[in-house]
């Protein structure tokens, strides 16, 4: 039987917080509508972890806290990508690209996340990378097909995540570049890194 994010119980393996607590501090950091996203990333995300054989609990706390950088200030995420030594070519982008990178670290000082493929589900969940782990591709692949999106592709997306979640993931990578070179976007160059490893033909 399946179990939904309701029934989970948090041990202390990656969080001191019990799942209400977590929801609560998620909660302050977010618009209501954005919550609910999230909500609906952590249901996907639950979901594709009992499919493929993932810690649910590691699945439910970083579906819950991916998003926790998204409503941040502008100039605390900028200070905090030269602060942290991240890729300083992220300055060229807009904070739709930062929230991962920034997220994973506050999360880390704010809530205690230690857990290494958790942080990277976090950092990765915007653009993706060449070697993603399991955690990773779940979040990144619960955060397109959660039940609240609604675009024209997100059945066939979620039609691929019931089989393969590789698969899942290089639809969600093609799709999501053909969206932003439809709108004459710029291209953040580590998603064509993800591009040529999940979608490309050898
Ligand atoms: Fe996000
Ligand atoms: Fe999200």
């Amino acid at each position: 039987m399946l179990i939904k994010p309701n029934d989970l119980f948090y041990g202390e393996k990656y969080i001191n917080l019990s799942r209400k607590e977590l929801l609560e501090k998620v909660q302050t950091q977010m618009s209501s509508q954005r919550f609910k996203h999230v909500l609906g990333v952590e249901t996907a995300a639950v979901e594709l972890a009992q499919r493929y054989g993932v810690s649910t609990e590691a699945a439910s706390i970083a579906a819950l806290t991916h998003d926790y950088a998204k409503e941040r200030n502008h100039g605390e995420m900028h200070d905090l990508i030269i602060s942290a030594n991240l890729d300083l070519e992220l300055l060229q982008y807009g904070s739709e690209i930062w929230h991962g990178p920034v997220g994973a670290i506050l999360v880390k000082k704010e809530l205690g996340i230690q857990d290494a493929d958790i942080l990277n589900a976090i950092h990765y969940h915007t653009v993706g990378r060449p070697e993603m782990s399991l955690l990773e591709q779940i979040i990144y692949v619960a955060d397109y097909i959660e039940p609240g999106r609604v675009f024209p592709v997100v059945s066939e997306a979620r039609k691929a995540a019931e089989t393969s979640l590789a698969e899942a993931v290089a639809f969600e990578t093609e799709h999501t570049l053909l969206h932003l070179i439809g709108q004459k976007r710029k291209i953040y160059p580590k998603t064509i890194d993800t591009y040529n490893t999940w979608v490309a033909k050898p």
